[in-house]
Formats: C-alpha cells, structure tokens, sequence
C-alpha cells in the first residue's frame, strides 16, 4: 500500500456531496472510521474547513495520516487515532458526519452496519457509505439497490445522494493501482520467498475486487441523512 494514499473512497466526490447539501462550519464534526492513511478526512478538512477524526486499526496508517495532515496544514483540524472501529462506535457520539469508506463488513451486516453508525451521529447527521450495489449477475455478496433502500427506511434513514465512478475513470484507477499492487507484492515474494503462496493469493484476490467492480457491481457513495 506504500504507493498509495487514496485506498478506496473518492474524496473530490464526498466533498462534493457535502458542499451541494449540507452546510459546514468550523464546528462541523466529521468522523470518518476505517480511515486508512486519511486520504478522505485530510482532504475534506482541506476543502472545507471541517473538524475530522481519523480511526484506523493499522498504526503504520495512522502516522502517513498524521504526516500528510502536517503536509496540508490541516494538522489543527484532524486528529488520528489507532484503534477498533467496532470498539469505536461504542464511544464516539454526535457527529454531524460520520464516513464508512470502503470498509467492507467490518460492522456486520448491512443492517447492523446502518444502526451501529446511526449511534454515532446527530438527529438530522449524516452519513456516508461506500459500498457497491449488486446486479442480477452478482454473487450474491451485495445486495441491490432496492435492498438498500428498503434497509435505510427501516433504521429511519433517507437516501439523500448517491455517487457512481465513471467506468472508464474506475478502470484506469484499478489498472493503476494493481500494479502497484503486483510490483511491491513481487517484491516482497523475493524478499520472503516461502510466503509466496500468500502473495499470490493477494494478487489474485485485488484483481478479482477490479473485475467484480467493473463487471458484476456498481460502486457507489450513499449520502444517508437520518430523520
Ligand atoms: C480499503 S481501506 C479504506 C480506507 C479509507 N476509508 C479510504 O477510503 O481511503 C479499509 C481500511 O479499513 C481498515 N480496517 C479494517 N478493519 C478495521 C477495524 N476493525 N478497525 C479499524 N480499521 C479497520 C484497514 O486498516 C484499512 O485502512
């Protein structure tokens, strides 16, 4: 992941949506979990002016995002914790914005995923979820549009927005970072040569991420506000 910062969320287009419907201050509080080297919060904080909080279970990450907040001059602004999301949303309360990007199943199920993060954010907060929507033709691992939608309404939350990757723009960024993705991992095989088999396998696993987004799902930030 070295040569990477941005490791799965847009952050031009979450700061878009923002910027088109909800107003921000320098008392906004965003929360932003699963933050990876802080790509989204160290941005947004940027943009907007906004007060981010950055929590991620990898501490190599969290000091890239601590360095690239300093490199911003958003340092005042973000703060950047090690630690369990599932831990996390115990604790954290009262956020205008919360962000779940790219994190996968790390809360649950999408239901759980939905109560769980509505704990932590304000009556009328809201909510960023980037996931990917399921089509007919996919495995079954995601659920459809329409799923979703019935699952926002029962936790009491409206679908506000919603955010497509261009395919071509999706494409050059998965061929892009594969490979950076396949140098460094080929890298490390010479370097650990009996844990190849580990390395292949993580090879294989990305690319099959690349083709699942670009053939059999959409992925897509939804912009969820509670009501
Ligand atoms: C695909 S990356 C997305 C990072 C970031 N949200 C972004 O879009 O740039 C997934 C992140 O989830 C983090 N992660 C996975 N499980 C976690 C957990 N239980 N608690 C905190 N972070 C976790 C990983 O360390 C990784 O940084």
């Amino acid at each position: 992941m070295q040569d990477l910062w941005e490791l799965g969320s847009s952050p031009k287009v979450i700061i878009g949506m923002i910027q088109k419907h909800i107003q921000v201050s320098d008392k906004t509080k965003v929360l932003d979990l699963a933050c990876g080297k802080g790509a989204v919060s160290v941005q947004l904080a940027k943009a907007l002016g906004c007060t981010v909080k950055g929590i991620d279970i990898i501490p190599e990450f969290i000091d890239y995002a601590k360095k690239k907040a300093q490199e911003y001059g958003v340092e005042n602004l973000c703060e950047f914790k090690v630690g369990d999301i599932n831990e996390a949303i115990k604790v954290q309360k009262d956020y205008d914005i919360v962000i779940l990007g790219a994190v996968g199943d790390v809360l649950g199920t999408p239901e759980e995923t939905i109560q769980k993060l509505k704990g932590t954010v304000k009556n009328g907060g809201y909510i960023f979820i980037d996931d990917a929507y399921g089509n007919d033709k996919s495995s079954g691992r995601y659920h459809t549009r329409e799923k979703w939608l019935l699952f926002f309404q029962s936790a009491g939350m409206q679908l506000v927005d919603e955010g497509f990757n261009q395919e071509d723009e999706l494409e050059r960024l998965n061929d892009e970072q594969q490979s950076f993705i396949v140098m460094r991992a080929n890298q490390l095989k010479e370097k650990y040569p009996d844990k190849a088999y580990f390395f292949d396998s993580y090879i294989k696993s990305q690319q099959a991420e690349c083709d699942e987004l670009e053939n059999e799902i959409s992925g897509v930030t939804m912009l969820l506000q509670v009501v």
